[in-house]
């Protein structure tokens, strides 16, 4: 998830357990073939063999809507190491779409199946090739040509956020449409969307009998929520767990520039995890107007002894 699950987070939540695979922020890929220096930048696991420091794999997400230059690009995400490749066609932001990249694609099947293909032919064969597409742009009335577009070029699997690119992040997800398309493709069917809890998780398998979950920002705002998804009835993480999460976290982030880019990432994090503790979101009001990231860890320590 870009601007949130960076490599920092991606070494805290794998550790604690519960995922098979991450994959990237975006790397949105507009006119030019990218440095390596850019791949090494959003997936610096790239340098560890393409993992995480817990072993999980990461993939290197890719958004773009010219098929040459993205598998260009993909060229050099492999020649990087890496483990798989990601193709982004559910991105909503206005900036991004209006350049003709992300969610907009879902309007035209047929550019999904081209930069889908051109991407798999310019990769070994041993690297896997996935995509991560929305129900539709403005309606859902494509939503199987498109699955089936991505699967006919080549994809191993699909990841399918259960929503429109019109319908935002708003609840609820739609996970009734999965059910077809894992029934029409032959690739794994990832299902995501508004999974916070265990039970979320449930109701989602249920209604989609899909077995393979992304989970985005519920695993944020509940950090052991793969944990327990993966062992039904592990606890859930208490408080004082979060905030030494907390702790680690102000730890990683010292490596990135900008005080005030730390202070972002800080809040941003103890804002989500206000959706499932409560102290997290009274910690949120206190901390909102900082903007120097000390203080704000200072203000989560007293709030482990208040
Ligand atoms: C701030 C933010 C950044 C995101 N960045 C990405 C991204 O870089 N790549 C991607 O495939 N999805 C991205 N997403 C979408 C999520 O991966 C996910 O599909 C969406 O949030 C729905 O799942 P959830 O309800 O579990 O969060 C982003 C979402 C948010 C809120």
């Amino acid at each position: 998830m870009e601007g949130v699950v960076d490599v920092y987070m991606r070494d805290i939540l794998t550790r604690i357990g519960g995922f098979d695979l991450c994959v990237s922020e975006f790397v949105r890929v507009s006119n030019s073939v990218l440095p390596a220096s850019v791949y090494y930048k959003y997936c610096p696991e790239l340098k560890t063999g393409g993992r995480t420091a817990a072993g999980v794999p990461v993939h290197v997400q890719l958004m773009g809507g010219e098929p040459g230059l993205i598998a260009e690009n993909a060229t050099v995400v492999a020649s990087l190491g890496a483990l798989g490749i990601d193709l982004n066609f559910g991105c909503p932001a206005k900036t991004v779409n209006r350049r003709d990249a992300g969610a907009s694609l879902l309007q035209y099947p047929e550019r999904l199946h081209d930069i889908v293909a051109a991407v798999r032919k310019a990769v070994p064969a041993h690297i896997p090739v996935s995509a991560k597409m929305r129900l539709g742009y403005s309606d859902k009335t494509l939503y199987l040509e498109n699955a089936h577009a991505i699967e006919d070029a080549g994809a191993v699997k699909l990841t399918v956020h259960a929503r429109t690119k019109l319908e935002g992040y708003r609840a609820p997800a739609h996970w009734e449409f999965l059910a077809p398309i894992r029934e029409a493709l032959r690739i794994p069917v990832v299902a995501n969307g508004e999974i916070w809890t265990p039970e979320d998780f449930v109701a989602c398998r249920d209604v989609s009998g899909c077995t393979d979950f992304m989970i985005g920002r519920g695993a944020i705002a509940r950090p052991s929520l793969a944990l327990e998804i993966a062992a039904l009835n592990t606890p859930q993480f208490q408080w004082p767990e979060i905030l030494g999460l907390l702790e680690r976290y102000n730890d990683l982030i010292q490596a990135m520039d900008g005080p005030l880019r730390r202070a972002g990432r800080l809040k941003q994090w103890i804002k989500l995890l206000g959706r499932t503790y409560e102290p997290s979101s009274e910690l949120f009001m206190n901390i909102r107007r900082l903007q120097d990231p000390s203080e704000i860890i200072d203000a989560v320590r007293a709030s482990a002894v208040a």
